[in-house]
């Protein structure tokens, strides 16, 4: 990914311009259409082309032209087009770029003003959205491959030096989340005979050789029993894989400050354990270490962009299962913050592995902790496949995190928390326990957590609706990484 000079005659492959329905021109195809003598103009007073948000036109020019083709892109009306809008008529465009032979273009249209985005932001946003749309997911198909087109090259035009070092800034960024979003998918789409609590934590030992600024242990069980984590054990006790606590540090500032955790459910299979799940969309239940994939992809984001913070990722890595060694409803077991819970459902067994991360991360005396995790089916109920679940003890962080959301279009919409759902929890048997009733489940589910943050700022994103996409479309989304990346973007900037 480059800058290119937008009063330069770039030779490129395609050139990507955008126009309003009015058909207005932006800043740079008022450059292009004049290096094209008139050319755009002309197509847009014939009616050719209506410039409705994602419409596009690919127009091969003649031989000679400094661009192969032009890519016409609808931005839709001037007093519409936002940040929401900017993004479609990026993702329009990398799809139409995609089926032509062009293996390098240029976006002019990042030049255009959008209202709250700068030109890093929005030279950031081109290479998220390209290298999202170029993801392919690491099928085990035995049939050929069709051979992926992939654009060797993507520029973006800028008008002057300043817009060209923040727009060169705002690429390299783009690029870092692109992987850490890969890398999320990825490790989400792989089966989970593949994808077990060992190769997580192979993969997080992996990310730490890339990365000299990232430091990565991994325990065993023999690890996770010195910690007394009881109830992470618990849901691990029915299965034969090896459950892993896989701890990331990323060291991107020299001074020693508190550091962010960053907490991730990583259950590789949730059949549910004795409380057995349904067989329907069982098989999505591998997408259950979606958070904890998305706190290591975010880790990996923030070490390529050597961001300077200080972020410690923490994975509770297991598999849940049934088996005559299994978990059972009424058991009761002592967590590693010493508080007792009785089990009542071994489906609810996120909470269970979540509770004892949030008690380990204390040793690191977090500013701020952060867990993620595909918790619920009730937060589906509630806020569909569209946002994430927010909830959290400290509305200062809940407002970061809503923020971070809505610029990374990644959004999260806060869910409340506290006595009224704990009371949910009551237990005639021990201190708490793991459910409460179907009403409100997210909200319990985050209330139980919130027993064993306490003190800490905290916050817990819900992502049982978001990770993942079902249907004819099924695979990993790689969220909240976006999410997640920007909140740390902005963190980094405060003085601390
Ligand atoms: N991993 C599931 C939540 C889930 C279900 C995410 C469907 C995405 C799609 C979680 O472990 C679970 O089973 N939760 C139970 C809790 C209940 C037993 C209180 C649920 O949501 O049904
Ligand atoms: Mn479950
Ligand atoms: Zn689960």
């Amino acid at each position: 990914m480059a800058i290119v000079d937008a009063k330069a005659r770039a030779q490129t492959g395609c050139a990507a311009v955008g126009i309003y329905e009015n058909g207005d021109l932006g800043i740079a195809g008022r450059h292009l259409d004049k290096q094209l003598a008139g050319l755009i103009v002309g197509l847009t007073r014939s009616g050719d082309f209506a410039a409705k948000l994602g419409d596009t036109l690919m127009l091969p020019l003649p031989a000679g032209s400094s661009a192969a083709r032009l890519l016409l892109v609808g931005f839709g009306t001037r007093a519409s087009f936002g940040r929401k809008q900017y993004r479609k008529a990026l993702l329009s465009s990398a799809q139409a770029l995609a089926k032509t032979g062009a293996d390098d273009a240029v976006v002019y249209f990042a030049m255009e003003p959008v209202p709250e985005l700068d030109v890093q932001y929005r030279a950031r946003i081109v290479a998220e959205v390209f290298s999202s749309q170029a993801y392919r997911i690491p099928d085990l198909k035995t049939s050929p491959k069709p051979k992926a087109r992939r654009l060797a090259n993507i520029s973006v035009a800028t008008a002057d030096a300043r817009a060209a070092k923040a727009a060169a800034e705002g690429l390299s960024m783009g690029a870092a989340i692109g992987s850490g979003v890969a890398f999320a998918r990825d490790l989400a789409n792989l089966p989970p005979n593949v994808c077990t609590p060992t190769y997580m934590g192979a993969r997080a030992m992996q990310l730490a050789k890339e990365f000299p600024s990232i430091k990565t242990k991994v325990l065993d069980e023999s690890g996770i029993k010195a910690l007394k984590m009881g109830a992470f054990l618990a849901v691990t006790q029915g299965s034969v894989e090896p459950p892993r606590l896989i701890v990331c540090e990323y060291r991107g500032t020299r001074k020693n400050t508190a550091p962010i955790c960053l907490i991730g459910k990583g259950i590789t299979f949730d059949s549910g354990g004795i409380s057995l799940k349904d067989p329907p969309a069982m098989d999505e239940m591998k997408f259950d270490m979606s958070g904890g994939a998305a706190v290591l992809g975010t880790l990996r984001a923030i070490a390529a962009m050597k961001l300077q913070i200080h972020v410690v990722a923490i994975v509770a890595a297991a598999e849940n299962m049934p088996s005559g060694a299994a978990v059972k409803p009424a058991d009761i077991v002592t967590t590693m913050s010493g508080q007792t819970v009785e089990i009542l459902n071994t489906d609810a067994e996120g909470r269970l592995v979540l509770c004892d991360a949030i008690t380990y991360s204390r040793r690191y005396k977090p500013a701020a902790v952060v867990d993620v995790a595909t918790l619920t089916g009730a937060c589906i109920v509630a806020l569909g496949n569209h946002l994430s679940g927010l909830m959290s003890n400290t509305p200062a962080l809940a407002h970061e995190l809503e923020s971070a959301g809505l610029r990374a279009d990644d959004r999260a919409w806060r869910l409340p928390i506290g006595e009224e759902y704990v009371d949910q929890l009551k237990s005639n048997f021990a201190d708490i326990a793991n459910v409460g009733g179907r009403e409100g489940g997210a909200c319990t589910a985050a209330s139980f957590l919130g027993k064993f943050a306490k003190d800490l700022q905290w916050a817990h994103l819900d992502v049982a609706g978001t990770a993942w996409l079902s249907g004819a479309q099924k695979g990993s989304t790689g969220r909240p990484v976006p999410l997640l990346v920007d909140f740390l973007i902005h963190r980094a900037k405060e003085p601390v």
